[in-house]
């Protein structure tokens, strides 16, 4: 029991026989792998996902179970959190989670998701952090740390290159060294690394020819070699296709292939290789010396805490989270917040005011034990003063009916909440498919239309995981409040910020363009590829990066989100250890500021985007409150990856330190001159 780790997976390891050493590499039901009870070593439970544990499914089928013991607490989507910019709020979710996970029995959590935002389209953006390896990073390993907290394992997905749900299980990536390195890679990295994270799960697609979930390269060189992971990798479900390159290439947990169990790749035909001598034992006692390591680091064998599920904390960090990853894209005049002491009539709008979404999405979704829609937040806080009214304005069949009675609803109200957006609908924000295009769907663009034109008092809340078009309306209304997915208490969290109860401190962790050919991949015609293989022709140049390096104007930056209050940035002093600067709360109304530092190579050996995120801080100020902040400048601040080297360089030469309040509101900046060579 109290024996080092590495000694008790040896014994076990010597104590195994070959058939229960391959039960342990493949999967005996959807979710599961076999038990071995003679040694002690239970069920092992794998559940989805990153925004809550998953309701119980077959144990052969996809289909629900029906079961009345599997709600959980649902937290707000992955790319919400990244809104948050706040690593010690992933990190508490990463806890809710994982004590949600110990109540419902499951040892890995398939989650978090970091696969980078490529295209507006991809249809699990709303799963991921994003379209910045440095903010995604700091998310993940805040995330994970709080889950393995609990003893229970994350797995961080999907390695790599799975940036689009088109054609996702077949898919060909290819794209240059440097880029793999500087903008795919970095979050993966960062969880084995610094968050020590137990499993990673392959992804469904090929890289450079080859399929990810048993990838060379990607899982043997670099995962195990390079960042030497000591965890296990886990195919994604039905990703394996062979089982000589599953066996040999780098993966250690087969799940989800579409055979009867025994006939996994990784089962019967493993077996028999390694029987038969043409795969070497030591290949199977590497998979299974990890898929202990996992069970014993965790605490599995010993007999786990019982956790908890949908306590008042659990609660108030799902609201917390909703909260502080609401971005408040425009604001003019103080549109927002709401004063329900001066509002006698609010004409509610929309059919994301009373849809649910938790358990929508596909793998991602969640049985809510609840989930506050937007209309039942805004009824219960606005109270019985204003009289609040309700229509539908937009369905997937909208009518030109709706829409004229959402316009007189519109025109009867002393101001509109709007509340449209996307949904987890084919083709919107699930996996599977991608969105056809950037706009909202059914009509949404034509009804805001009319009702600013019938109520120029028209807010407009937007519920989205990635970018949507706003050209043809967003001149004319005063205020757009960016809500993502909120999870269960979304509603409570967005009437809060209407309100004026918490002040908005999300910011966008992508870039929102103004049209979908203004964005990288799509300018370049680099999506979806073409004869089953994506060049990412962009190279380094996602989001901002492209943006920011072409001069193309974005319809809303990265980096971007308004407060309620206003900061007042100064005294930037650079040293070789940190940037330093004071951010002061110059309004009226207390609230949260995210300081970004971005670096501008002023001449580098190999050409890099015009400025990249390398350091934010998330601080608290009340009004008339100043604080010093500090952010760490290291090699790492300065490095890019040199493909001839094979290493990560920062060479010394000058830097120009950007310091503001979005990647293009830019308050404070100086030069720095980097001295010391390194590698
Ligand atoms: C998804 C994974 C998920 C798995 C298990 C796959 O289709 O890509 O993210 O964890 O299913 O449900």
């Amino acid at each position: 029991m109290t024996q080092p780790i590495e000694a008790r997976v040896e014994d076990l390891l010597s104590r195994l026989s070959l058939e229960e050493k391959v039960a342990l590499v493949h999967a005996d039901s959807k979710f599961t792998t076999a038990a071995i009870p003679r040694l002690g070593i239970p069920k092992r439970w794998l559940s989805d996902g990153p925004h809550g544990v998953r309701q119980e499914v077959g144990p052969d089928t996809w289909k629900p179970a029906g079961r009345t013991d599997d709600f959980a607490t649902a937290m707000p989507c992955g790319i919400a959190l990244a809104a948050t910019w706040n690593p010690d709020l992933a990190q508490a979710e990463g806890a809710v989670i994982g004590e949600e996970a110990l109540a419902r029995g499951k040892h890995i959590m398939l989650g978090p998701g970091v696969n980078i935002m490529r295209t507006p389209l991809c249809g699990r953006n709303f799963e991921y952090f994003g379209e910045d390896p440095f903010l995604a990073s700091r998310i993940a390993v805040g995330y994970i740390r709080g889950q393995q907290s609990q003893g229970v394992a994350s797995c961080v997905k999907h390695l790599a290159a799975n940036n689009q749900e088109l054609e996702r299980m077949t898919i060909n990536v290819e794209m240059d060294e440097r880029t793999l390195r500087e903008i795919y890679l970095p979050a993966f990295k960062a969880a084995v690394e610094e968050a020590g994270v137990y499993t990673v799960m392959g992804a469904y697609n090929r890289f450079r020819g080859q399929f990810c979930s048993h990838n060379d390269y990607l899982l043997n060189n670099i995962l195990k070699g390079e960042w030497n992971f000591q965890g296990l990798v886990v195919s994604d479900w039905a990703a394996v296709h062979d089982t000589r390159e599953a066996s040999l290439c780098g993966l250690d947990l087969e799940m989800g292939t579409d055979k009867p169990y025994d006939e996994f790749f990784l089962g019967r035909p493993f077996r028999e290789a390694v029987q038969g001598g043409d795969i070497a034992l030591s290949v199977l006692d590497d998979k299974v010396r990890r898929n202990l390591r996992v069970m014993i680091g965790t605490g599995l064998l010993e007999g786990r805490p019982p956790g908890s599920l949908n306590t008042k904390k659990h609660q108030a960090t799902a609201r917390r989270v909703a909260e502080e990853a609401m971005v408040l894209l425009k604001n003019d005049d103080g549109a927002l917040p709401l004063d329900p002491s001066r509002i006698k009539s609010l004409a509610v709008i929309g059919e994301n005011a009373t849809r649910l979404h938790a358990h929508g999405g596909d793998s991602s979704g969640i049985k809510a034990f609840y989930e506050i829609a937007p209309l039942e937040g805004i009824l219960q806080r606005a109270g019985s003063q204003v009289n609040v009214t309700y229509s539908v304005g937009y369905g997937s069949d909208t009518g030109n009916d709706a829409i004229e009675r959402a316009v007189q609803a519109a025109k009867a109200a002393d101001v509109v909440v709007f509340v449209g957006g996307l949904n987890h609908d084919s083709n919107s924000d699930v996996e599977g498919s991608d969105r056809l295009d950037m706009k909202l769907p059914y009509r949404q663009d034509e009804l805001i239309q009319r009702i600013v034109e019938a109520n120029p008092r028209t807010i407009v809340v937007l519920i989205a995981g990635s970018p949507v078009e706003m050209g043809a309306w967003l001149e004319r209304v005063p205020a757009v409040l960016l809500a993502w997915y909120g999870g269960m208490e979304g509603g409570n969290a967005l009437a809060r910020i209407l309100f004026g109860d918490v002040n908005p401190s999300g910011k966008l962790p992508c870039t929102f363009p103004k049209r979908l050919a203004d964005s990288p991949a799509h300018s370049l015609n680099a999506y979806p590829g073409t004869n089953g293989t994506v060049r990412y022709e962009e190279g380094l140049l996602v989001g901002y990066r492209w943006f920011d390096t072409k001069n193309i104007e974005p319809l809303f930056s990265f980096g971007h989100g308004l407060s309620y209050t206003r900061f007042e940035y100064s005294n930037l002093r650079l040293s070789p250890g940190a940037a330093e600067f004071d951010v002061v709360n110059v309004g009226e109304h207390e609230g949260g500021e995210v300081a970004q530092l971005y670096v501008h190579d002023a001449h580098p050996r190999l050409a890099r985007p015009d400025k990249e995120l390398k350091g934010f801080r998330k601080i608290f100020l009340k009004p008339g409150e100043k604080q010093r902040v500090s952010i760490p400048l290291d090699q790492g601040s300065f490095a890019f990856y040199d493909s001839d080297r094979r290493a990560w360089v920062a060479e010394p030469g000058e830097f120009t330190i950007l310091v503001g309040s979005s990647s293009r509101d830019i308050r404070l900046q100086d030069k720095f001159t980097l001295r010391r060579p390194s590698s």
